[in-house]
């Protein structure tokens, strides 16, 4: 018996507004053509007013938990990944939980920005097979509208909120088709730290900042860095790629997605791609993927599922899962 973390929920939640490429080029100076075209994104939500990383992190937490058929109070541990607090503190966790009303576990915010949702399953997977907790919540929300400058068409018209959220359990597992995250894998290389980042923040300049990105530099590593770490992560727990049923990547531009599919001779139609509709959700946008493909029955209990996710830091991961 070996015991593992075991999805059994998810759920996610976008802001009520779209924001169609057409829209967006009355706005900056681009077109549809040049943003489908270099990235695959045709659409984004954007966060109204009263839409918050919390607000939109609550609503998807409480959808996986209804999808679970659990009690709320039975949740011990809330990771929540996000680049775009509602507050520089406390945690958005907390806020989220007592929103729940699950009171009294354990609540932390994860920084790893677009692999923010890789990191926290990383930690929470970790701290259920060490016994530390016995049912998480692990959530990946954004609002990065706030945080971009709407003038620069090199990055505002990539990105876009949202928030997904999992619910994992620790449960006692055995034979060949354990259920549970099987391996995890996590990688930093802080030497590119300023090819993505905000120039602002509480100890430099006591102010948020606005996103910047070498969207160029940042898309050389990507491909070659996705492809390493899917390979270390299969090797890791002895599966072939032939043996994957889904991959879910991060959903940051569909030519990195099918250049790492590519590489490691992945068909495209075991690829889960949402980049079109959610464009860039940084940390929420694999679980924003991975509860699209469960709702609309691709991804079924039992199947092989990867995930992987890079982003700035630079911070990337993959982790191998069986629902
Ligand atoms: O979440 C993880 C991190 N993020 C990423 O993974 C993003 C990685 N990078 C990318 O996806 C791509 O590099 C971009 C989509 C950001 C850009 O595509 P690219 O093919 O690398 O284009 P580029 O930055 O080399 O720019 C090509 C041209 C430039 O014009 P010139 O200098 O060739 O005349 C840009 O000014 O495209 C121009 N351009 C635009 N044109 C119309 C840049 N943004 C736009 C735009 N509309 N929105």
């Amino acid at each position: 018996m070996t015991r593992r973390s075991v999805l059994i929920g998810s759920g996610s939640a976008l802001p009520r507004r779209a924001l169609g490429n057409e829209e967006l080029a009355k706005m900056v100076d681009t077109s549809d053509e040049w943003i489908a075209e270099r990235t695959g994104i045709r659409n984004r939500h954007v966060a109204g007013p009263d839409e918050t990383t919390s607000s939109l992190a609550s609503a998807a937490a409480k959808a996986a938990i209804a999808a679970a058929g659990i009690d709320a109070k039975s949740i011990d541990l809330i990771v929540l990944a996000t680049a775009t607090p509602d507050q520089t503190f406390p945690a958005t966790a907390t806020i989220v939980q007592n929103e729940l009303g699950c009171n009294g576990g354990i609540a932390f915010d994860v920084a790893a920005v677009c692999s923010g949702f890789l990191y926290a399953l990383g930690v929470a997977d970790s701290m259920l097979r060490t016994g530390m907790a016995e049912r998480a919540l692990v959530i990946g929300a954004e609002t990065f509208s706030r945080i971009l400058d709407w003038e620069d068409r090199g990055t505002c018209v990539l990105f876009g909120d949202g928030a997904g959220a999992i619910v994992l359990e620790a449960r006692e597992e055995e034979g060949e088709k354990q259920r549970g995250i099987l391996a995890t894998k996590l990688h930093a290389d802080g030497a590119h730290n300023q090819l993505l980042y905000v120039d602002g923040g509480p100890s430099t300049t006591g102010t948020v900042g606005k996103l910047r990105m070498k969207g160029n530099q940042v898309f050389k590593h990507a491909v070659t860095n996705l492809a390493d770490v899917l390979r270390e992560v299969l090797a890791m727990s002895g599966t072939e790629a032939a043996d994957i049923d889904w991959v879910v990547p991060h959903q940051a531009n569909a030519r990195i997605i099918e250049g790492t599919a590519r590489k490691l001779g992945l068909s495209m139609d075991r690829v889960i791609m949402t980049v079109d509709q959610h464009a860039n959700t940084s940390a929420a946008s694999v679980p924003l993927a991975l509860d699209a493909a469960i709702r609309d029955g691709r991804i079924k209990q039992g199947q092989l599922v990867v995930l992987e996710a890079m982003g700035g830091g630079f911070t990337w991961g993959a982790s191998l899962l069986r629902m």
